[in-house]
C-alpha cells in the first residue's frame, strides 16, 4: 500500500529478529525476461528505460570496445535486484551513485543488486563501466557483431545490442539515445539520428550522435570504419546523412545510385504514410557481407550485397517504409512481425507500380499463383509465424498479399486512410496485429475477422485470390460505421 525507502541496516536488523516488515516482503527481483513468448529471456521486468547515454571508445585493430553506459529508468515494482541484457565484461555498476553488486546469469543477463532496494515508481540512474572484444562473445551459440576489415557493425534483428551496450533488450521498452564514440583519427563512427558534433584530440576523433525520438534497442546501430559521408536535405525538408565504406569496390556506384535517393524516397513514402516521423534520415553501406538490410532508426543498414546486381531503390523503399511501420510504430511482441514486414513489402509493391514494373494487384496475383497449395509457404502464418519463421519469405510475400486482400475488401479510400492513419495512431509507440485489425475495422466500418484469419492465420492457401470487390466471407457491416472520408481527404497520393 504505502511505499517507503528502507535503509539496508533496518532490513538486516529486521531479518535478524526474524520479523520481516510487511512492506519488505514486496521487494523482489525484476523478471529476467519482459514476457515475450517467442523469446522468454529477452528484455527484463521491473523497470522502464527512458534514455541511454553511451560514451564509448573502439579500436578497429583489436576489436576492443570500452566505455560507460548511463541509463535513466524508472522502477515499475519494488525491486531487490534487476537485470540488463549484456555480454561484455563489466567492471563497475552504480545505481543512483552508489556501487552496486553484480553478477551474470543465463545467456546474457547482467544481474544488478543495488545497495538499497528500490521502491516502485522511483527514477533511477544506472552507470555501467565495461570493456570487451565483442567478436569473442556469444549467446545461444551465435554472435551478430560484424567485423569488417576496417572496423565493425552492430545491426541485426532481433539480437544486436548485447554485443555493445547493456539494455532492456526488447522493442516494448523504447528510449532516446546519445551515442558518443571515439575512434582513431581517420576512422568514422556512425549511429542513429543527428551528428551533434565531432572532436579530435590525442589521436582520437569522437563522434557524438543523438536520436531524440523513442527507439527500440535492436534499431540502435553502431558502425565503425573508413566511410565517405554525404549530407543533404530532401525536397520536403528532411535532413539526410548517408555513408559509404571507402572499401565497396565494384558495388560503390550501385550503392550510391540507390542510397543517394533516400531523400526522394522519404518524400514519396510520406505521401502514403504521412509526415516522416524522425528528425533525420539516411543509410550506410559498410564493407560487410550479410544477406540482409536492416531498418536501423533514421540510419538504415545496407549490405553491399543488396547492390551487387546494380541499383536497388526497392530495398531503400523497404527499409524507409519501416521508419513508419516498425520504427515509429514498433511491435508489441515478436509475433507481431507482420506489422513491420508485410507493410515494408507492400511499400515495395507500390514502388513497383510507380515504376511501371507491375501493379500491386499483379504482384499479389503473381505471389498467389507462384505457390501451389502444397507449398510450405502457406503453412507459415504471417500473423503469428513462430520464432523460427519470423523472417520467412511468407511473412513478407504472403504478408503483402494479405494487405492487397484487405485493400480489395475495404476499397481504396478506406485502405489508404488506414495506411496513413496507422502511423499517427501509434506514433513512437507499440502495437500488435490485433490492434491493426481493430484499427482497420474502425476506419472502414467493416468487420474483418474472417479476412484476417484467412490471409494471416490459416495454415493453408486461401481458396480464391485477393480479387477486387471480393466479398468478405461471413462479414457484416459494423453497427456504427465510422466515416473514413475525413481521413481519406488528406491522402494526396493515389
Ligand atoms: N527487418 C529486416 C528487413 O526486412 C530483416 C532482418 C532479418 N535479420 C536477419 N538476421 N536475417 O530488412
Ligand atoms: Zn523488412
Amino acid at each position: 500500500m504505502h511505499r517507503r525507502i528502507i535503509a539496508p541496516g533496518a532490513l538486516a536488523a529486521a531479518s535478524l529478529m526474524l520479523a520481516i516488515p510487511a512492506s519488505a516482503a514486496s521487494w523482489s527481483p525484476g523478471a529476467p525476461g519482459i514476457g515475450d513468448p517467442y523469446y522468454p529471456a529477452y528484455g527484463n521486468g521491473g523497470y522502464d528505460v527512458s534514455h541511454y547515454d553511451l560514451r564509448l571508445k573502439y579500436r578497429p585493430t583489436t576489436d576492443e570496445l570500452s566505455g560507460t553506459a548511463t541509463i535513466l529508468a524508472k522502477t515499475t515494482q519494488d525491486l531487490s535486484s534487476f537485470d540488463l541484457d549484456f555480454l561484455l565484461d563489466v567492471s563497475e555498476v552504480r545505481v543512483n551513485g552508489a556501487r552496486a553488486s553484480f553478477t551474470t546469469s543465463g545467456q546474457h543477463e547482467l544481474v544488478i543488486t543495488p545497495r538499497t532496494p528500490l521502491a516502485e515508481g522511483t527514477p533511477i540512474t544506472v552507470v555501467v563501466r565495461y570493456s570487451g572484444v565483442p567478436s569473442t562473445k556469444s549467446a545461444y551459440g551465435f554472435n551478430t557483431w560484424h567485423r569488417t576489415p576496417d572496423g565493425a557493425v552492430a545491426a541485426d534483428e532481433p539480437e544486436a545490442a548485447w554485443w555493445w551496450y547493456p539494455s532492456n533488450d526488447h522493442p516494448l521498452d523504447k528510449a532516446t539515445y546519445d551515442v558518443s564514440v571515439a575512434v582513431p583519427n581517420g576512422t568514422q563512427a556512425l549511429s542513429n539520428g543527428t551528428l551533434q558534433s565531432t572532436r579530435s584530440q590525442l589521436g582520437w576523433t569522437r563522434y557524438n550522435w543523438r536520436e531524440n525520438k523513442p527507439q527500440a534497442t535492436y534499431l540502435t546501430t553502431l558502425a565503425i570504419g573508413r566511410f565517405d559521408i554525404t549530407t543533404g536535405t530532401s525536397e520536403g525538408g528532411v535532413p539526410v546523412v548517408n555513408a559509404y565504406s571507402k572499401d565497396l569496390g565494384d558495388d560503390d556506384g550501385a550503392a550510391r545510385a540507390s542510397v543517394e535517393r533516400t531523400g526522394e524516397l522519404v518524400d514519396w513514402l510520406s505521401g502514403y504514410f504521412g509526415p516522416y516521423p524522425f528528425s533525420s534520415a539516411g543509410g550506410y553501406v559498410p564493407n560487410t557481407t550479410t544477406g540482409y538490410a536492416l531498418e536501423t532508426q533514421t540510419r538504415v543498414y545496407y549490405s553491399p550485397r543488396q547492390f551487387a546486381s546494380g541499383s536497388n531503390a526497392s530495398v531503400v523503399v523497404h527499409e524507409l517504409a519501416h521508419q513508419w511501420y516498425g520504427d515509429s510504430v514498433s511491435l508489441k511482441g515478436w509475433k507481431d512481425i507482420w506489422i513491420n514486414e508485410g507493410f515494408a513489402r507492400y511499400a515495395q509493391w507500390l514502388w513497383s507500380e510507380h515504376e511501371g514494373e507491375g501493379t500491386t494487384q499483379e504482384l499479389a496475383d503473381y505471389v498467389y499463383a507462384e505457390h501451389p497449395a502444397d507449398d510450405p509457404f502457406w503453412k507459415v502464418a504471417p500473423g503469428d509465424p513462430g520464432p523460427d519463421n519470423q523472417f520467412d519469405i511468407a511473412v513478407y510475400d504472403r504478408g503483402a498479399l494479405a494487405i492487397q486482400a484487405l485493400r480489395n475488401a475495404i476499397g481504396d479510400d478506406a485502405f489508404f486512410a488506414v495506411l496513413k492513419g496507422w502511423p499517427q495512431e501509434h506514433a513512437y509507440g507499440n502495437a500488435s496485429v490485433a490492434d491493426f485489425e481493430a484499427y482497420a475495422e474502425k476506419v472502414s466500418g467493416t468487420s474483418l475477422g474472417p479476412l484476417f484469419d484467412t490471409w494471416l492465420f490459416q495454415p493453408s492457401k486461401p481458396a480464391a485470390p485477393a480479387a477486387k470487390g471480393a466479398a468478405i466471407a461471413g462479414s457484416a457491416a459494423m453497427p456504427q460505421p465510422r466515416s473514413w472520408k475525413k481521413i481519406a481527404a488528406t491522402n494526396d497520393v493515389h
